[in-house]
């Protein structure tokens, strides 16, 4: 082996190795996770429902679902039904903030978003949200980000950088969307079910290991 090929091999090899480091480096270094239990979020769903018809929490797995044909969240709101974990106990308006989980879509759900950045500039409602159509998991009906999401887990990670309006979406540990925010003053995050168009006639995602952490500030 001439000293020229040792040296490529080598090279090579360094750059595998920071290729992998890079391709599933860890979207939560840098972050600090904080305190999460029932003080930090309430279940929204349909108002003349119990939670339990429409929520558990069995063995560390939040499970929702609703039915295309449910009532709003309450008597006036003309929205869409809903079965949500809603994180009030985080509501932000600067700095960056990630919301990590493991979700999972049974077949058959369709026509939903599972996981939400809540508050934007008006006459917007939401900075993003990730849907599912069809089998696939969406930002918007804008952008499939993986095609073939039913009947598995997968870990769910975004990043909301509020002072420069950027936002991160890891699927796996892979980096899957970079895209502006949508102003709003106001933030916090949501997941479970909540109908949008072409719903199906019934929608579940189940959650377990959420997590909301921040970004760790350098003192200037
Ligand atoms: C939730 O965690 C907070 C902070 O650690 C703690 O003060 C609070 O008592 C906990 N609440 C429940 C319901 O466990
Ligand atoms: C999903 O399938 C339905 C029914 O075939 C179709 O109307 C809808 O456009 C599809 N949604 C997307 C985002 O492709
Ligand atoms: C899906 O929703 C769009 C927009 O609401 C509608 O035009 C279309 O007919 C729907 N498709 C199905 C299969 O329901």
């Amino acid at each position: 082996m001439t000293y020229y090929s040792l040296i490529a091999m080598l090279c090579f090899g360094l750059y595998q190795l920071v290729f992998h480091a890079m391709a599933t480096h860890d979207p939560t270094r840098g972050f600090t996770s904080l305190p999460f239990n029932t003080s930090f979020y309430h279940i929204q769903k349909p108002y003349d429902r119990q939670e339990n018809e429409r929520y558990s929490f069995i063995n560390g797995v939040h499970k929702l679902w609703v039915f295309a044909d449910d009532k709003p969240l309450s008597r006036s709101s003309p929205t869409k039904p809903r079965s949500e974990i809603m994180i009030q106990g985080y509501i932000y308006s600067s700095g960056v903030w990630e919301f990590e989980g493991d979700a999972y879509v049974p077949e058959g759900t369709s026509g939903v978003c599972i996981m939400q950045v809540f508050g934007a500039q008006a006459p917007r409602a939401t900075t993003l949200m990730l849907r599912v159509y069809n089998g696939s998991l969406m930002y918007y009906r804008q952008s499939i980000l993986v095609p073939n999401i039913y009947d598995r887990w997968f870990r769910v990670n975004v990043v909301h950088d509020v002072d420069r309006a950027k936002l991160r979406v890891y699927i796996d540990g892979h980096l899957k969307l970079k895209v502006g925010g949508r102003g709003g003053t106001s933030h916090y995050f949501k997941c479970g079910v909540y109908a949008q168009d072409n719903d199906s006639s019934c929608m579940e995602s189940r959650w377990k290991n959420i997590n909301v952490l921040k970004q760790l500030t350098l003192a200037t």
